[in-house]
């Protein structure tokens, strides 16, 4: 066998174990990825930030999940966890309001989406109503993200209800 036809197999074979060592690594990247999307558990945390001791009224529903109405104190939070079935259809909105500012906001807080699932770390969405708007937790960027804005309240609070 000449040098070259050595070298050349050699190169070969080396090729062939770089080749299969890293689409091995992507492979189990992307399983990672998909573990991590279709099956973990996720929370949804909603975190009273409003100054000044203020209430934070909230009233959290899926299609099959009336998680009932809470009124948080400052600082206080109202979570709930749920495994995420194989397409992530599972969907769950939210009614707040800060009575005393006489606002209020409704949004989806889990929904399909892997830039939200990026901001919750694929686990905990920690959303964050403030004074000035609601805020979604960053997490792996370490900072909270403004979202929405309050609406103002145009009817007695009594007769908002979620749809
Ligand atoms: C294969 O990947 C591992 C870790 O990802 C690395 O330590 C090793 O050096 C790689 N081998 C080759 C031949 O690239
Ligand atoms: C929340 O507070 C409002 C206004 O103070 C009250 O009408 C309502 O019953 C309270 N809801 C719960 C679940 O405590
Ligand atoms: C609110 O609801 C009450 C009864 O449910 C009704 O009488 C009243 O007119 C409503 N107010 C507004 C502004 O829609």
């Amino acid at each position: 066998m000449s040098s070259f036809c050595g070298n050349m197999i050699l190169f070969l074979v080396f090729a062939t174990l770089m080749a299969a060592n890293s689409s091995t690594s992507t492979s189990s990247a992307l399983t990672e990825d998909r573990r991590n999307m279709f099956f973990s558990t996720f929370h949804v945390h909603v975190v009273n930030g409003l100054s000044s001791n203020k209430i934070l009224f909230i009233h959290c529903k899926s299609a099959d999940d009336d998680l009932g109405e809470h009124n948080l104190t400052a600082g206080n939070e109202f979570q709930w966890k749920f495994k995420t079935n194989f397409f992530v259809t599972t969907l769950f909105w939210c009614f707040m309001a800060s009575r005393s500012d006489h606002v209020h906001a409704k949004f989806n807080v889990f929904e399909m989406d892997e830039a939200l699932f990026y901001r919750c770390n694929w686990k905990h969405c920690i959303w964050i109503a403030k004074d000035d708007g609601i805020y979604l937790r960053n997490i792996p960027q370490n900072y909270d993200e403004f979202r929405y804005k309050w609406q103002r309240d145009v009817a007695p609070l009594a007769n908002f209800t979620i749809v």
